[in-house]
C-alpha cells in the first residue's frame, strides 16, 4: 500500500464501512470514518485505541451539502490530502413502484446516488491536484442486474454504475482511478435498515415487513421475493468479505497503472453477474424469476 495515505469512508457507523475502515487503518492508512451518528462510533473508537490503528471518526450526513463540504474541508485542512474515497453509505427501499410515493423514491435517490456524487465532486479538486485518487463506489449486484421488489433500490445503483463508468474517461488522464464493488447479500444491518413504503407497512425492529390493513397489487411478488431474500440472510456472509475485496482493489489500483474495475462480492453475486452476461434478456428473466420468485 502506498505511504502516507489518507482515506475517506462514508456510512462507517456499521456493516461493509464499519469494516472497511477497520481494515484500511490495519494497513496503516490514515482512516477517516464518517458517520451519520458520531455516537454510533464507540465500538470503532475503541477498537482503534486498543490496536493503535489511524481513525478519526467524523460526522458526515451524504445527504447533506454542508455537511460533506464541512468534512472535506476538516481533513485536506488537517491532512492536505485524500487518497481514497470509499462511497459505501446506503439503505435498500424495497417494495413495488405503485406503492411508493415520490419522495420515498427521491430520498433513496438522495442517499444511494447523490450521496456519493456529493462526496465525489467534493473530493476531485484535490485527487485531481494530487494527480492521483482512488474512488471505491460500493453498488450492489442489484446496479448490474434489476432485481424483483427493488426496483428503486436497483435504480439507484444502475445510476451509480453507470456514472462511475462514465467518469472513470474523465478522471483516468488525472491519474484517478474509479473501481466498483458489487456485493450480493451480505449480513450487515441492511436488513434492519430496509425501508418500505409507507402505504403497505411497517417494519419489525429485526427488519421484517408487517403488512398494514392497505393492502398492495404486487403483495404476492413483494412476499414470494421476500420469502426467499430473508433466509438467504441467515448464511450470507460478513461484511469483512466486501472489505476484504475493497482492500484487495485499492491495493492493486494503487500499485499498478492497470485496475480492475468491477469486483462482484460473494457466490450470488457472482451466479447473477454471470447469467446477465451469457443469457439472453428472456433467459436471465426465467431465470430469476424461478431463483427469485417461485
Ligand atoms: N448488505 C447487503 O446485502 C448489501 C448488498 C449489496 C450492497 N450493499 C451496499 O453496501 C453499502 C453498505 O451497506 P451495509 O450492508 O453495510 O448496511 P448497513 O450495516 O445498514 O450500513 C449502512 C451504512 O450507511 C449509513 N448511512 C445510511 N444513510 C446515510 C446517510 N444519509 N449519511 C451517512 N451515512 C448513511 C448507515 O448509517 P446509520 O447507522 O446512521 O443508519 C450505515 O453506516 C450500502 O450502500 C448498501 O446498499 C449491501
Amino acid at each position: 500500500m502506498v505511504k502516507a495515505s489518507i482515506a475517506l469512508v462514508t456510512g462507517s457507523s456499521s456493516g461493509i464501512g464499519f469494516e472497511t475502515s477497520l481494515a484500511l487503518a490495519r494497513k496503516g492508512i490514515d482512516t477517516f470514518a464518517t458517520m451519520r451518528t458520531p455516537q454510533k462510533g464507540d465500538t470503532i473508537k475503541r477498537i482503534a485505541k486498543a490496536e493503535n490503528l489511524p481513525i478519526t471518526v467524523l460526522k458526515m450526513d451524504v445527504n447533506n451539502d454542508d455537511s460533506v463540504r464541512k468534512v472535506v474541508k476538516k481533513i485536506i485542512n488537517k491532512v492536505n490530502r485524500i487518497d481514497i474515497l470509499v462511497n459505501n453509505a446506503g439503505y435498500g427501499l424495497f417494495g413495488a413502484l405503485e406503492d411508493m410515493t415520490t419522495k420515498e423514491i427521491k430520498n433513496q435517490f438522495e442517499t444511494n446516488y447523490f450521496g456519493a456524487v456529493r462526496v465525489i465532486k467534493e473530493v476531485l479538486p484535490t485527487m485531481r491536484k494530487q494527480r492521483r485518487g482512488i474512488i471505491v463506489n460500493v453498488t450492489s449486484i442489484a446496479g448490474v442486474v434489476g432485481i424483483p421488489s427493488e426496483c428503486i433500490y436497483s435504480s439507484s445503483k444502475f445510476a451509480l454504475e453507470g456514472l462511475s463508468e462514465s467518469i472513470s474517461y474523465e478522471l483516468r488522464p488525472h491519474g484517478i482511478k474509479v473501481i466498483l464493488i458489487e456485493p450480493g447479500v451480505i449480513n450487515s444491518n441492511f436488513v434492519p435498515n430496509i425501508k418500505f413504503p409507507s402505504l403497505i407497512g411497517k417494519k419489525s425492529k429485526s427488519g421484517r415487513l408487517r403488512k398494514n390493513a392497505s393492502f398492495s397489487h404486487y403483495s404476492q411478488t413483494i412476499d414470494a421475493f421476500l420469502s426467499h431474500y430473508y433466509p438467504l440472510m441467515k448464511n450470507a456472509p460478513s461484511p469483512a468479505l466486501v472489505s476484504k475485496n475493497i482492500l484487495e482493489a485499492v491495493k492493486i489500483a494503487s500499485s499498478s497503472s492497470q485496475c480492475f474495475f468491477r469486483y462482484t462480492v460473494g457466490e450470488d453475486s457472482k451466479s447473477l453477474a454471470t447469467a446477465k452476461k451469457d443469457m439472453s434478456d428472456f433467459q436471465l428473466h426465467e431465470f430469476i424469476t424461478k431463483r427469485m420468485l417461485e
